[in-house]
């Protein structure tokens, strides 16, 4: 518990006094600003091609040197129009079909597994782990039955599931990995880069995240046949035409399975100059979180994001320590974030809810599909460690510009700080 009387007696600015922050937002803009070579590209692509049919061009720079980023660890890098649309090719290579099962954390982003009920698959929820975020291993073989086909992890805000353990289970029941490496590009277990590890991963490349194309979503795989499905799934024609190397697969190249799914030149481009800054931004983005953390791990109320032994953080999407309002008076959530708010600070709810309390996870009739009888579904109580995390967290933003983004840390945490001397204003 800091001890420190030096906000004490000043008015908090919920009640009228002045503000603890005095930088004037925004305090975090995210994607950063493109540089002269990139605007430059992106003007000369437009008389170039802007509608890449094979992988030529920057679609094909960005996919070769999205391996290389891997270390090569993956023979085949294939784009996608959005970390959605590459997921769904995903399950859709892995075979998932009408009636399999899906295993997958109960907090993520939805689309992570969503994209299952396309196929007419069926989720299945697992409680995550409280330090990590990411699925927990020891309540996943409980929900194994006959019908499950895959298992799919999400690195959630960057911090690597613990894949031993999942490839273990795997192993036992012959079940397939997807890894959702949406947050976490650049991040690692045990050493080895997040993505190297499932039949397939995918990366979204959306703009908030730290590898962006803007809209865009990347599929790795080291296996032939999946590489095969996915290309068919959502690159007809000229790429399904060139790069199938399935003779059967190969039949179909002139119209896929149905779907155009590829991305556009102007976000490959983005996304390869994006790629060239990651690691710096990575470096640095770590430096001022560490630093973030070390200061609000004064605070009785806030327990700052755990890394476990095993896990590297790279791209670190998402900051979001908790707030234990038991400890602190039991003053809601939701007042300390509008009492922090007040002071200045870029504080909010996470969007991110646990999967049993969306609709889409929790109306057994949804009118959507033939025979929902059997949809699995779920109600708020399930999965206590999610909804838990989920009705706690704080989401601050991801400061990435160190040592520049140290005062503006300085003042959060006098906020911080000033509302924690403060409290008895807020009774
Ligand atoms: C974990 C996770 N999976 C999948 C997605 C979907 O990616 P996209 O927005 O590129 O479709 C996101 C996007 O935020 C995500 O955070």
């Amino acid at each position: 518990m800091p001890i420190s009387n030096k906000n004490s007696g000043k008015k908090l600015a919920i009640n009228g006094g002045g503000r603890a922050v005095s930088i004037p937002r925004p305090h975090f803009i995210w994607p950063p600003k493109s540089n002269a070579a990139e605007k430059k590209e992106l003007g000369d692509q437009r008389d170039k091609d802007i509608s890449i049919k094979g992988s030529s061009g920057p679609i094909r720079e960005l996919e070769d040197r999205f391996k290389s980023f891997l270390k090569n660890k993956v023979k085949y890098a294939i784009t996608y129009n959005s970390g959605t649309s590459a997921l769904l090719a995903a399950y859709f290579a892995l075979g998932v079909d009408e009636g399999d099962e899906v295993i997958s954390p109960a907090f993520t982003y939805h689309a992570t597994v969503s994209p299952v009920f396309v196929l007419r698959g069926n989720p299945v929820l697992v409680d995550v782990d409280a330090e990590t975020w990411c699925i927990d291993p020891s309540k996943i073989e409980e929900k194994i039955t006959k019908k499950t086909k895959v298992i799919v992890v999400n690195h959630q805000w960057g911090h690597s599931a613990d894949m031993d353990e999942i490839l273990k289970i795997a192993k036992k029941y012959s079940l397939k990995i997807l890894e959702d490496c949406s947050h976490a590009h650049g991040s690692k277990y045990k050493g080895r880069m997040v993505g190297t590890f499932g039949d397939i991963a995918v990366f979204s490349l959306q703009a908030n995240k730290m590898l962006f194309a803007g809209e865009g979503g990347i599929l790795v795989t080291n296996s032939s046949e999946y590489h095969d499905r996915a290309t068919l799934f959502g690159h007809y024609r000229d790429r399904s035409r060139d790069e199938i190397k399935n003779k059967f697969y190969q039949q179909f190249w002139f119209t896929g399975y149905g779907l155009k799914l590829r991305m556009s030149p102007y976000n490959a481009i983005t996304a390869i100059y994006s790629l060239q800054q990651l690691r710096n931004r990575i470096v640095s983005r770590k430096r001022c979180l560490k630093y973030f953390i070390e200061k609000l791990s004064q605070f009785s109320e806030i327990t700052v994001p755990l890394i476990a032994e095993y896990a590297d953080m790279g791209a670190w999407y998402g900051f979001k320590p908790l707030y234990n309002s038991g400890k602190f008076h039991n003053i809601p959530r939701e007042k300390y974030i509008q009492t922090l708010a007040a002071e200045g600070v870029d504080v909010k709810e996470p969007q991110s809810d646990a999967l049993s309390r969306l609709p889409l996870y929790t109306i057994k009739d949804d009118k959507m599909f033939r025979d929902r009888s059997r949809k699995h579904v779920f109600k708020a109580g399930d999965f206590p460690v999610a909804e838990k995390l989920a009705s706690s967290a704080l989401s601050l933003p991801t400061f990435t510009e160190w040592p520049e983004s140290k005062k503006i840390i300085d003042q959060y945490v006098d906020a911080f700080q000033k509302v924690h001397d403060n409290y008895r204003e807020l009774l």
